[in-house]
């Protein structure tokens, strides 16, 4: 039975969320965030990838150092290291956690290394310990990539807190969603050395339509109202205007692509205030993510064990992405689509096979196998014990065919 479209992603964002945009009250992010990232100093970005430019324009970096990140990743995070003309090295992940294996660190380390850029992939949490105390033993910076992860644990404390600076991002498939808006932790050593980066705010009337858009979007990709707005809306931009289909949900590769880091609107008190908010339930939030994601694998059972990763390897995920593997992820999506079910596949590419990174490429087999066979599946709180049937039903049909 195909019933109403699920969306893959809730914001869960409350009307009286929505009323924050009123407020204009300069709260600090540390006020926000209560001690959550322990000492952590906290500045506001337009984007996450605003925060790592950021932290990348600071830190003790020069052109042809080293970075060590996962291959398998978002790849505008490598292109930000291009242009600031550092030099990616491609690690392996984990097949478990999808998050970056230290296990291939030691082959990939050099003389030039100077940094590890380790990212909480679908909100998993990576292997902090290790990761931590290789780059202390060689000498390295920690920067951890948490755009999935606010709620995501190791060791008990939120990730971000680990390593020398760290990224957030409040966007619109974001876990916590202020229409856009990024955040850069800064724990290290030279944190108080740090001047608070400055963006070049775009102008007005331009970033208020682009808040506008993503008040739209967050509106309609809740449940209720998703198979009425945004899902023909959708379907019919990809049948008809696949350009501003790829706008509006970006996917694949884009060799083109160029950050710049004058090229979004600044970060507005109303998004310190729609976090706040967001923040008070971050845990029920991650607790019912996590039930819904249970209530699927439940609803597959026993026969479909393989298809799942290991979130919690190392510490608490957050359930805010919920990923399972098949054969062929892009098959799978197409069939689960044809369900009504909202997912996504090849999200996340290997990078170090991307023809713009071509000078870089590296073998990491199980980033590879990620790519193909990764399918992120709805996983947000209000997913009804019936709705999480449906995608387990779909998911079996995807298989069984
Ligand atoms: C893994 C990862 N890192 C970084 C980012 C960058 O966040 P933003 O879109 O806020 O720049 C994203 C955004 O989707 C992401 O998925």
């Amino acid at each position: 039975m195909v019933g109403r479209a699920l969306p893959r992603h809730s914001s869960e964002l409350t009307w009286r969320d929505y009323l924050a945009l009123l407020a204009s009250r300069n709260t600090t992010l540390e006020e926000v965030w209560q001690g959550r990232l322990g000492q952590a100093r906290l500045f506001p970005a337009p984007t996450g990838r605003h925060a790592l430019w950021a932290f990348l324009e600071q830190a003790p970096l020069k052109p042809g150092d080293e970075v060590l990140l996962a291959a398998y990743n978002f790849h505008p995070v490598v292109q930000i290291l291009v242009q600031r003309g550092l030099i990616p090295v491609f690690v392996d992940i984990e097949p478990q956690t999808l998050t970056l294996d230290p296990d291939d660190l030691p082959a990939r380390v050099s003389r030039r290394s100077r940094m590890v850029l380790v990212t909480h992939m679908f909100g998993h949490p990576a292997d902090l310990t290790r990761i931590g105390a290789f780059c202390r033993e060689h000498g390295l910076l920690l920067f951890e990539d948490c755009a999935h992860a606010p709620g995501t644990l190791h060791q008990g404390a939120q990730v971000g807190s680990f390593g020398d600076g760290a990224l957030f991002s409040f966007g619109v498939y974001k876990i916590l969603n202020s229409l856009g808006g990024g955040m850069l932790a800064l724990s290290g050593a030279d944190a108080d050395r740090f001047a608070v980066p400055g963006f070049a705010a775009r102008p007005g009337l331009g970033s208020r339509l682009e808040t506008l858009a993503r008040l739209v979007f967050s509106v309609g990709s809740t449940p209720g109202m998703y198979g009425l707005t945004l899902h023909p809306f959708l379907r019919f931009c990809e049948n008809l205007l696949p350009k501003l289909a790829r706008t509006l949900d970006p996917s694949d590769n884009d060799p083109e692509y160029r950050f710049d880091p004058a090229g979004r609107a600044p970060f507005r008190p109303f998004m310190a205030e729609m976090l706040r908010r967001q923040l008070a339930r971050l845990e029920s939030n991650v607790a019912r993510r996590r039930a819904a994601a249970e209530g699927i694998r439940s609803c597959l059972g026993q026969k479909a064990e393989s298809l799942w990763l290991q979130p919690d390897r190392h510490g608490l995920a957050n359930a805010s992405y919920l990923g399972v593997r098949l054969p062929d992820a892009v098959e799978g999506a197409r069939r689960c689509r044809e369900r009504g079910v909202g997912c996504r596949e090849r999200e996340y590419l290997d990078c170090s096979r991307l023809p713009q990174f071509a000078a870089w490429a590296a073998n990491c087999p199980e980033s590879t196998r990620a790519e193909k066979e990764i399918l992120r599946l709805p996983s947000y709180p209000s997913l009804s014990p019936s709705d999480q049937e449906r995608v387990a039903d779909a998911v079996l049909r995807a298989l069984s065919r």
